[in-house]
């Protein structure tokens, strides 16, 4: 089995939900000793270089996590040859990532939620379902990585 070295999440603004996830893996792996490359990024270009939304950052805080630095990429084909796993946040993350030429993204929602995708928070009303858009990222993020880091000693 591959040793991972390095896992890129995917959505469509790098904003709202792959911020969360990356947050939440680059803690976890700090509290397990394992030290890989984790970034974030969204297959759109509106938001590159600005920060997460104001309740990605409320809800991580609220769990313990700093992700008001980040600042959002939009994802390149260049990727796709660095990152060992790419992490789609939901299915219309995951075509994009196959139509610009990612062979094999996986879901984060096969990771616990039976394969479910994580709902876009952009459009919800207010704070409302980010606590929810939390745990499920929490959860999906915490099993991939004890998945498919087992071999990372
Ligand atoms: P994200 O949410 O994909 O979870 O970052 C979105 C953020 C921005 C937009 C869409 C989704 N947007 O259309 O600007």
């Amino acid at each position: 089995m591959q040793e991972i070295k390095s896992i890129l999440f995917v959505c469509l603004g790098n904003i709202c939900r792959s911020p969360l996830a990356e947050g939440i893996a680059k803690q976890y792996i700090k509290k397990k000793n394992i030290n890989i490359e984790i970034q974030s990024a969204g297959t759109g270009s509106w938001h590159i270089g600005d920060a997460p939304c104001e309740n990605s950052i409320k809800v991580a805080y609220q769990n313990g996590i700093d992700i008001s630095k980040q600042q959002a990429q939009q994802v390149k084909k260049n990727h796709f040859k660095t990152f060992d796993l790419v992490i789609g946040l939901d299915d219309s993350n995951i075509s994009n990532l196959k139509n610009l030429g990612c062979k094999n993204p996986l879901k984060l929602g096969d990771f616990g939620f039976d394969g479910a995708d994580v709902p876009d928070p952009y459009f919800f009303d207010g704070f409302e379902g980010f606590d929810k858009v939390f745990e499920m990222i929490d959860i999906c993020v915490r099993n991939l990585i004890d998945e498919k880091l087992k071999y990372n000693v």
